[in-house]
């Protein structure tokens, strides 16, 4: 599917005004996604667990104006207030969309949007806010083209939420979304996230992810800024050819259920994400001491237990400890116990892998 595939041809129908309300999840990458082409286009392909818990819910009030607005017409509300700061975002990303969704100038939204989890959390909300809009605004795009089947609604979402933030492309479906070409999986996409199509052992079930808040603070350096340095890195091409070998790894302990194989990819991904970024030029170090405390702490656990926790970073301080459900009850003690003290406020959020968003 290209994406000339997603531009319509003309509504059937209209609609003068409504509301809808969607609620998105945010997910974890397990293979990162660092580094992009033009338009969005991934640099390599990822796979990531959609959470449950750390969710977006946003609704979407439109109201068909008389004539089109020359500009967006559209105001933006978080947890009620007002928030101007969202507007260039929001505005950028309808231009990115407008092609896709011709009918964004002919109504004034009113787009209100609050987070399951604390707003400064340290936690990205693009992936689950971006998608949450892309939703509500294909909910339109439905009322006007009633014929959509629900796959188009999905992959178009995706499509769209990938030209507001690229991993909220990995948001709109659960519980494994793989987005970029994989030579392996024939359906994957550069364009869209697909649901992970191959066989997944019992062990990763209602697999948990506590994300334990290190750094609650504004990210040191944006995605947007991070992928750009992995423009001309020394080790790019290298990196992104591990990021398909290490998907084609997954690929092979999702079906046996191998744990300890699955703990070494994805703590290695982690690692070679924050790797990049001590190499990149400028360089940075997002990890904090308490990160690395964290990582120790895992690390003589596991070898003292034999358990199968594991952790994965985003690109920043805080950490994702990863763990089946089966060993929830002594890792969900051994965290409390032993890692909440390394957490701003002692403050973790405790999530799972879950099913995607939904409409309410
Ligand atoms: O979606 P962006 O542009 O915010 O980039 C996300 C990058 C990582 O979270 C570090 C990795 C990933 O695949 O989610």
């Amino acid at each position: 599917m290209k994406a000339q595939n997603f531009i319509p041809n003309t509504y059937k129908k209209t609609i003068s005004n409504g509301s809808f309300i969607w609620s998105s999840p945010s997910n974890i990458a397990l293979v990162k996604y660092w580094g992009k082409k033009e338009n969005q286009i991934p640099a390599n392909p990822s796979i990531s667990f959609t959470l449950d818990n750390c969710k977006t819910t946003t609704t979407l009030h439109f109201e068909k104006l008389d004539r089109a607005t020359a500009n967006y017409s559209f105001e933006v509300f978080l947890e009620g207030k007002v928030k101007a700061d969202f507007k260039p975002k929001i505005e950028t990303f309808f231009k990115r969309i407008e092609k896709y969704l011709p009918f964004l100038k002919d109504y004034h939204f009113i787009i209100e949007t609050s987070n399951s989890f604390p707003h400064s959390s340290g936690i990205a909300s693009s992936a689950s806010g971006m998608s949450a809009l892309s939703l509500c605004l294909m909910s339109i795009e439905k009322i006007l083209n009633p014929d959509m089947s629900d796959q188009f609604f999905n992959k178009k979402a995706s499509f769209l939420a990938r030209l507001g933030s690229g991993s909220a492309s990995r948001s709109i479906e659960g519980e494994l979304i793989v987005w970029g070409k994989h030579k392996a999986i024939i359906d994957s996409s550069d364009i869209f996230g697909i649901k992970y199509p191959f066989d997944v052992h019992p062990n990763f079930s209602n697999y948990r992810d506590t994300i334990l808040l290190v750094d609650k603070g504004e990210k040191q350096v944006s995605s947007t800024v991070g992928h750009n340095l992995m423009h001309g890195h020394a080790f790019a091409e290298q990196r992104f050819k591990q990021a398909h070998d290490n998907l084609d790894m997954l690929i092979g302990i999702f079906k046996s259920g191998d744990l300890k194989a699955f703990i070494k990819v994805i703590e290695s991904e982690a690692l070679t994400l924050h790797a990049m970024m001590m190499s990149s030029l400028p360089y940075f170090i997002l990890m904090k001491p308490n990160t690395l405390q964290i990582i120790n702490e895992i690390w003589t656990f596991r070898q003292a237990t034999g358990l199968h926790v594991g952790f994965t970073l985003d690109a920043g301080a805080n950490v994702h400890v990863l763990y089946p459900e089966s060993e929830s009850e002594i890792i969900d003690a051994f965290i409390k116990d032993s890692l909440a003290q390394y957490c701003q406020n002692n403050h973790f959020i405790s999530d799972q892998v879950g099913l995607g968003a939904k409409q309410l």
